[in-house]
């Protein structure tokens, strides 16, 4: 069964893709008129707002899971961001927002939460295990060259094999409150939790046995 169900409108619909859903209720607490868990089997109302509305909220939803497309159009209603930032959340994932690609691909969304725990099971992307594993850093992210220039561009997601996360092209890596602490065009950043230097690889995953392709 597919994990990506389709709500309509009379000018939008909205895709919602289950298996990036982290439960985060920005949705629902921003318009819950629209996104109403108790409505079980259609819990998104696409009309319940106006459309410009439902597109805003979608288009902040962290994950990437709910995106907002235009009927006649056909196209995707979210602005395309003029930088690609990575923010290492508080004892969470890295929250990217940008123009991204992952191994090459387009992304169908503006956003994606990156496992950074080494817990989930649906890697490279987060899906709540953080919790339960009691993964802990707080976020900080030693200010490096926060205001070099850098020309704009794709940011790729490359996961590597038993590794680190390897991120290539234009970024901006924040610290858990929102502060640009590095500009660079290559990062790799821990994902197996087991760095003594997050949010950055030191290779621990090595001694650590991490598996993930
Ligand atoms: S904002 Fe996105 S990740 Fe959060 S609950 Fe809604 S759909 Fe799920
Ligand atoms: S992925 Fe965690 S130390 Fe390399």
């Amino acid at each position: 069964m597919s994990h990506i169900h389709r709500y309509q409108g009379q000018t939008i619909t909205v895709e919602f893709d289950l298996e990036l859903c982290i439960h985060s209720g920005d949705c629902t607490r921003d318009l819950p008129a629209v996104f109403d868990i108790q409505q079980r089997g259609r819990w998104v109302q696409a009309d319940a707002a106006e459309a410009d509305r439902v597109a805003e909220v979608c288009a902040r939803c962290p994950t990437g899971a709910l995106r907002c497309i235009h009927k006649d159009s056909g196209e995707f209603m979210a602005e395309v961001p003029e930088r690609n930032t990575v923010k290492v959340m508080e004892n969470g994932p890295l929250y990217v927002h940008g123009r991204i690609s992952l191994k090459g691909k387009a992304l169908p969304a503006y956003r994606a939460a990156l496992c950074r725990c080494g817990s989930s099971r649906n890697m490279p992307w987060c899906d709540g295990a953080h919790t339960a594993a009691g993964f802990s850093d707080q976020g900080a992210v030693k200010p490096f060259n926060p205001d070099a220039e850098i020309t704009p561009g794709i940011l790729d997601i490359r996961p590597l094999r038993n590794g680190s996360l390897y991120l290539v092209g234009p970024q901006y890596l924040c610290d858990a409150e929102g502060n640009i602490a590095r500009v660079s065009k290559k990062c790799a950043l821990c994902r197996c939790g087991a760095s003594s230097s997050k949010p950055y690889c030191d290779s621990s995953h090595f001694e650590t046995g991490f598996k993930s392709d």
